[in-house]
């Protein structure tokens, strides 16, 4: 297990360039097994869960080769249909295979998700959907078992924005018989990205970009080349870095548009921005205004991202909320950001953070993936030395971050090998 040292306070400057979506890659790579063939998939970021994921195709008898940042992926000879226990346990989104396999191939066995670091996560709505498609759903040791001759079309209502049910959906859609309908569709951009590699390989599909999208299902798909959109989220925590640590910063291959929420709340809280096409510079000024955010679905703040604002609200001048109202128990962060002296109550999903003038080093463990960057963020800017424990976590989901930071002037190192 490795741990990252951190001697805080050094102001960052500097360039940085973004990786492809972690949250794109994780729909784009599963849904090579709609259509037999050859895939190149551009710009995949080279993290832990794209590792995992190919390892699950790969038990499928798919073939990928990593080219930097080119995926090749060979779908020919797809001959299990199943995401087993091992690699579920380690990545929720392995649910992502169940709807291209019950389409593709009429069945599918897909270990059942269990909860996740911060508490539930269900998958009610994957499954009401594929039903509602007409797959035959049975749950068994564990395990989530689907089948259907073919699809055939239906009317999808949401209840709650779901990326992952909606990505499942629209995987299943594009092969059933008939015109589906989703109502209630996330529109985040990785399910745009997804759409948009559907629709290359010669899926059907209107509405894009809106909550209502209509999928009309073909009998076959075709391999297509797509590449992902960068990552808002390892955008939006590199700025946040930046804000955090008196930087003067620039994030590039970056995609504003997808960051419009969390621009809005850096300039509510004094950063000086210069937004292009595909980068920002960031310029933090000496004090920090508080500011609330509340989280929601895109083009909402994202919940990915609340982590990553207490902690800079952590040292803001005044008192500020931050409400998460996607997942209520995503704390775990808070108690270890007291350790590193935060002021913060918390009450259900709302934490109320008292700016403090410093924050001071200590040893922190980070829990999950957003956590983790939330504690290394608060370890930049804390007075002294910050270990941050069980950094495997900020390995599923941000590639070589230390170096990143590193190269923006950060002091943070990797203590690899040991057991902490
Ligand atoms: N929900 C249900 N039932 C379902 C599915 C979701 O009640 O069947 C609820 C969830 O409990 C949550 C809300 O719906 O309250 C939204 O969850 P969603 O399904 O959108 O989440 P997800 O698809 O499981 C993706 C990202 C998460 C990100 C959320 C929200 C991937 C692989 N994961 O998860 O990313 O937090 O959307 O934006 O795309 C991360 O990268 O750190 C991460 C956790």
């Amino acid at each position: 297990m490795d741990k990252f040292i951190i001697q805080g306070g050094k102001n960052l400057r500097g360039t940085v360039s973004i990786s492809g979506a972690k949250n794109a890659s994780l729909a784009l790579m599963p849904a090579t097994l709609l259509a037999s063939g050859k895939y190149e998939l551009a710009n995949t970021p080279d993290l832990r869960d794209v590792t995992t994921m190919s390892k699950l195709l790969q038990t499928m008898g798919v073939t990928i080769e990593r080219n930097n940042h080119t995926l090749h992926i060979n779908t020919f000879r797809v001959n299990k249909f199943e995401a087993p226990y091992e690699h579920v346990k380690k990545m929720r989104a392995s649910i992502y295979a169940l709807g291209p396999l019950v389409t593709r191939y009429g069945k599918a066995k897909v270990s059942m998700p269990g909860g996740c670091a911060w508490g539930p996560r269900p998958v009610n709505l994957h499954l009401e959907a594929l039903k509602k498609l007409g797959a035959n759903i049975e749950l068994d040791r564990g395990y989530i078992i689907a089948r259907a001759k073919r699809l055939k079309a239906a009317r999808i209502v949401f209840s709650t924005s779901s990326v992952g049910a909606t990505g499942n959906t629209l995987m299943a859609a594009v092969l059933a018989k008939g015109t589906t309908r989703i109502e209630n569709a996330a529109i985040e951009p990785e399910i745009a990205n997804l759409v948009e590699m559907l629709a290359a390989m010669g899926a059907k599909i209107d509405g894009i970009g809106t909550t209502t999208l209509e999928v009309e299902g073909v009998d076959a798909l075709h391999p297509a080349n797509v590449s992902t959109i960068p990552d808002r989220i390892e955008a939006g925590t590199i700025l946040v870095a930046g804000a955090l640590c008196n930087g003067k910063i620039r994030a590039e291959n970056c995609n504003p548009e997808h960051l419009s929420a969390l621009i809005a709340k850096l300039k509510d809280a004094g950063m000086k921005l210069n937004i292009g096409s595909s980068f920002i510079e960031l310029h933090a000024p000496k004090e920090i205004f508080p500011v609330d955010v509340t989280t929601a679905p895109y083009p909402g703040f994202p919940t990915d991202m609340q982590a990553q604002w207490i902690a800079l609200m952590s040292i803001a001048k005044g008192s500020s909320t931050v409400t998460d109202t996607i997942y209520f128990d995503r704390f775990k962060h808070v108690p270890e950001l007291i350790r590193l002296g935060a002021n913060i109550d918390l009450n259900e999903n709302v934490a109320v953070v008292k700016g403090v003038k410093k924050l001071i080093g200590a040893k922190v463990m980070s829990t999950d993936l957003r956590a983790s960057a939330a504690l290394i963020l608060a370890g930049l800017r804390a007075e002294g030395e910050t270990e941050v424990l069980r950094v495997y976590h900020l390995d599923r989901g941000y590639e070589a971050i230390e170096k990143k930071l590193q190269k923006l002037g950060a002091n943070i190192k990797r203590v690899s090998g040991e057991e902490f």
